[in-house]
């Protein structure tokens, strides 16, 4: 009885302590050698349970804190996050307030070049009714009277008549080039073929045009697409030296397309950013006036063209 006794108090004081690594020691065989051993076994069964046990709590220590650094980090993100939207934003609204402030800049200089163009238009049509109307009549009084003069004074006064008479046939040529006197009222196909003659008779150059429009152009459309066709033919003359000029005038669906080529010299393709003079940006910007686009293409010993697309207003 004395052992099994022991035996009891023992496991008391394990269970009260704890202490699993304990062991029961029985010298006695029987019945009670078996009580101690099954203690054994549940001692033994203990122990690996508070191993087991002790291993997850330091798991679940781990794992709060590794939660805890996961939060601390997803925090730190989130902050990251919000930060960098914001700033985002700002610099989106800033972009978007500058693409609105460029689109105005851009509106007000189109529409500033609109007005000098129109104005450089109206001087020029001043310019050439006052030198067809005013000038003009005035020299070929002068130049009548001086052959009056001539016969009833009996003088030789041919030379100054004939100089007079020259400077007549210049006033003509630059109020033609100022704005053709023909081209009062005429429609753009009308001017053209006129303008055609013109530049052929003074260039020595030759001009093929071809015209298929399919309605009357507004003024303002006709009065563009004639500048540039002027430059244009000007270019030729002054940098292309071409034999041949090549005009086409067609439309496309509702795009009315505009091209003029020459054979001349052409421009090398490296030089065509350089290709930026006054006659170049005025053509471009009239084109853009019409809503339309231009291009200048280039190849040296073959030729330039010059292409003008813009919607057809009619
Ligand atoms: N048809 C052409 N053939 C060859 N080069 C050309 C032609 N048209 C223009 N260019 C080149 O483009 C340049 C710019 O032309 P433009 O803007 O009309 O100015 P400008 O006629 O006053 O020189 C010219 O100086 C010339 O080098
Ligand atoms: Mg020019």
């Amino acid at each position: 009885m004395q052992p099994i006794q022991d035996m009891a108090l023992k496991l008391k004081n394990i269970i009260k302590t704890q202490k699993f690594d304990e062991h029961m020691d029985c010298k006695i065989q029987g019945e009670v050698k078996h009580l101690a051993d099954a203690f054994n076994q549940t001692l033994a069964y203990l122990r690996q349970s508070v191993v087991k046990r002790d291993q997850l709590i330091l798991e679940i220590a781990n794992r709060v804190k590794i939660e805890q650094k996961l939060k601390q980090y997803q925090n730190q993100l989130e902050k990251l996050v919000n930060e960098r939207t914001l700033a985002l934003e700002k610099t989106n609204q800033k972009l978007i307030t500058e693409i609105e402030e460029r689109k105005v800049a851009e509106h007000a200089r189109r529409e500033l070049s609109r007005k000098l163009l129109l104005a450089y238009e109206d001087e020029r049509k001043r310019l050439a009714r006052e030198l067809h109307d005013g000038i003009g009549p005035s020299l070929l009084c002068i130049k009548l009277e001086l052959q009056q003069l001539q016969v009833i004074k009996q003088v030789n006064l041919q030379p100054v008549i004939g100089h007079i008479a020259n400077t007549v046939d210049d006033l003509r040529a630059m109020t033609k080039g100022l704005r053709p006197a023909f081209c009062e009222g005429l429609p753009l196909t009308d001017m053209l073929m006129e303008y055609n003659h013109y530049f052929e008779s003074i260039s020595g150059m030759s001009i093929q045009c071809t015209i298929q429009l399919p309605c009357i152009l507004p003024d303002n459309v006709e009065e563009h697409l004639f500048r540039i066709y002027q430059e244009a033919l000007n270019n030729c003359s002054k940098h292309a030296k071409s034999s041949e000029i090549y005009i086409s005038l067609s439309h496309c669906g509702q795009r009315l397309l505009m091209t003029i080529r020459d054979n001349g010299e052409g421009i090398e393709e490296y030089r065509l950013k350089e290709v930026q003079g006054l006659g170049m940006f005025t053509m471009k910007e009239r084109a853009a006036l019409l809503g339309g686009e231009f291009s200048f293409t280039s190849q040296p010993t073959i030729g330039s063209t010059i292409r003008v697309e813009i919607p057809l207003p009619c």
